[in-house]
């Protein structure tokens, strides 16, 4: 089938009546677009779940927090069409601000979904405030625009995969929450659409991110369990020049912080590189 890209949420939603129809199962791939290697990964889930692969390329204002790189964030929709094709895209959803926001300059007047503040208050959504209400609305309005069988999310964002499951349970949206492995470069790097921001060296001071997050599991594996212990490993293997905004131990299931490693335990960094915010994690299995 061929690649069809629709701006209008009317147009959009004339296709997937279309599909219904037909009887055909659709799966969304939200996506702020900048395409690499990691969504693509996503699509090729999508495409090998469902009937009908959709995914939304909209650079969502509202997930933004003042003085972020929203201006600055790479659009590359031609290229996007291209990877899309590659990996069985049928649809792409690419909308205007004002298609998804008409009324964006009266902010306060925009009904929000808003997850538990304590379960924000830590990681990405303590240094990004109001960055988790901004997803949770944008990817609840698409839900609501492509009304998905199944939606699939990266385990790169392992907060956003969290809540957005949880969202899901607790507002009973009639969707299955798909969590897909974070996809690495060769040398470790997670796949970012910011890493497009980093010059050679900062790449290289970069690679110190993964490759922490590593000595951590290494350690982990050789039966360190004590989490203190394995944050001083982690801070050792830094780069110095990396500007480590937090590197937390939190249960897989319940997101709290953990002292002792008992049950599965997600190891997350976020760290910047120059401006470049990064973040990355690994899970520990027990
Ligand atoms: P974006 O950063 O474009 O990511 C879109 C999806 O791709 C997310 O589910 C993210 O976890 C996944 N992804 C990104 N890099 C990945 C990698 N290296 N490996 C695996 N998956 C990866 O996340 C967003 O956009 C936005 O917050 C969005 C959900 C679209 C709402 O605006």
């Amino acid at each position: 089938m061929s690649l069809t890209v629709v701006n209008e949420i009317s147009k959009v939603r004339e296709l997937v009546k279309q599909y219904k129809k037909e009887g055909k199962t659709i799966a969304l791939v939200p996506t702020m677009g900048c395409l690499h290697d990691g969504h693509k990964s996503l699509m090729e889930k999508a495409h090998s779940i469902a009937d009908i692969t959709i995914i939304s390329v909209f650079v969502n204002p509202i997930q933004f927090c003042p003085g972020e790189d929203y201006d600055k964030y790479p659009r590359t929709l031609d290229a996007d069409k291209i990877v899309a094709q590659h990996a069985g895209v049928d649809v792409i959803f690419a909308p205007s601000v004002n298609e998804m926001y008409p009324n964006l300059q009266k902010f306060s007047d925009l009904t929000m979904v808003v997850p538990p503040y304590e379960l924000t208050d830590i990681m990405c959504g303590k240094s990004r405030l109001g960055h988790f209400d901004g997803v949770e609305t944008v990817v609840s309005k698409l839900f609501n625009i492509v009304q998905p069988d199944y939606a699939c999310f990266g385990m790169k964002d392992i907060q956003q995969l969290f809540l957005i499951k949880k969202m899901v349970r607790d507002l009973n949206f009639p969707v299955e929450i798909v969590p897909c492995p974070l996809v690495r470069e060769a040398s470790g790097l997670a796949l970012s659409s910011r890493n497009k921001y980093l010059s050679d060296s900062q790449k290289t001071i970069a690679l110190t991110i993964s490759k922490s997050l590593f000595a951590i599991r290494d350690m982990f594996k050789a039966g360190i369990k004590d989490t203190k212990k394995l944050f001083d490993t982690g801070l050792t293997n830094l780069d110095k020049n990396v500007e480590l905004e937090y590197l937390e131990f939190v249960d897989k299931d319940s997101f709290k912080q953990v002292a002792e490693i008992k049950s599965t335990t997600i190891c997350a960094m976020a760290a910047r590189v120059g401006n470049v915010r990064l973040i990355d994690n690994v899970v520990l299995e027990v």
